[in-house]
């Protein structure tokens, strides 16, 4: 019995890395899967590589931190298969600036895409899962739970989503909404290759620290704890976030 059988799992971020796992993970389990991001030829890949699976997939380019766009993005989705059970936002960026040299612009870009695009998906969505009984699960990370050096615009958006998932989950959890959050640590994707554009002389010490106890995981890691919560073994599961991090934390 697969666990998202007839239902449908909206993923942002599709085209890569955590977001690309999930898209996948849910279409094996089952799931009718619709997978937008801002790259377009990368997204259509994930829907094929879901419809190889045996999944019904849809690929749409979506800036989530656009409100018309978020909007038409959950639209499109029901429209193409009538209900929304899952919203799993994924999308993000990510960089490094020592914080005293941080442009406003580049803040401002990580709010809108990291929390703010979050925050319009939500809304987006919450009437169709209201219909449904569905569930999101939101992307934060170990940065919203203890300190990452050079990256303070990206700690506070990730902070700020765990407080959005918090509210989500208590205005909505009578109504049989639940809203959950995963914070990943040192999962080996695009964004995490190469150090990701680090400003010249940083203390190594300080981001070493945020490093895996063991090693780095790739995306599955994190999809594979995303369908659990979006799923029914997560029932009872509200308002909680994650971490997956492989101890770093601890
Ligand atoms: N990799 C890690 O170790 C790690 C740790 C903590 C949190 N995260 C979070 O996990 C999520 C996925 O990251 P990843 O590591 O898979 O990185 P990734 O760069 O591989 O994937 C991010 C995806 O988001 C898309 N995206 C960027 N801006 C967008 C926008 N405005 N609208 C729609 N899509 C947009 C990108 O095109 C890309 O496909 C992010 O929210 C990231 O902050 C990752």
């Amino acid at each position: 019995m697969k666990r998202f059988g007839g239902k449908v799992a909206l993923v942002t971020g599709a085209a890569s890395g955590i977001g690309r796992a999930t898209a996948l993970r849910f279409a094996d389990e089952g799931a009718k899967v619709f997978c937008t991001d801002v790259q377009s030829e990368e997204v259509k890949l994930t829907a094929k590589s879901a419809v190889e699976l045996g999944a019904e997939a849809e690929a749409r380019v979506c800036d989530v931190s656009d409100p018309g766009e978020s909007d038409a993005c959950v639209r499109a989705c029901v429209d193409r298969f009538g209900r929304l059970d899952v919203l799993c936002n994924i999308a993000g960026i990510l960089r490094f600036d020592y914080f005293d040299e941080i442009d406003i612009a580049d803040w401002n870009r990580i709010l809108d895409v990291n929390l703010t695009g979050t925050f319009l998906m939500c809304k987006a969505a919450i009437p169709h899962l209201l219909e449904s009984g569905g569930n999101i699960v939101n992307t934060s990370s170990t940065s919203a739970l203890a300190g990452l050096a050079y990256g303070a615009a990206y700690g506070a958006s990730k902070a700020g989503v765990l407080g959005l998932t918090y509210s989500l989950a208590i205005e909505y959890g009578r109504r049989g909404v639940r809203a959950n959050a995963v914070c990943p640590g040192s999962i080996k994707t695009p964004m995490t290759r190469g150090a990701a554009g680090l400003p010249e002389k940083i203390d190594p010490k300080l981001i070493t620290r945020a490093m895996a106890l063991d090693r780095p995981r790739g995306p599955e890691a994190v999809a594979g704890v995303i369908a659990m919560l979006a799923s029914e073994d997560g029932a009872h599961i509200n308002g909680e976030q994650i971490r997956v991090d492989g101890g770093t934390l601890s």
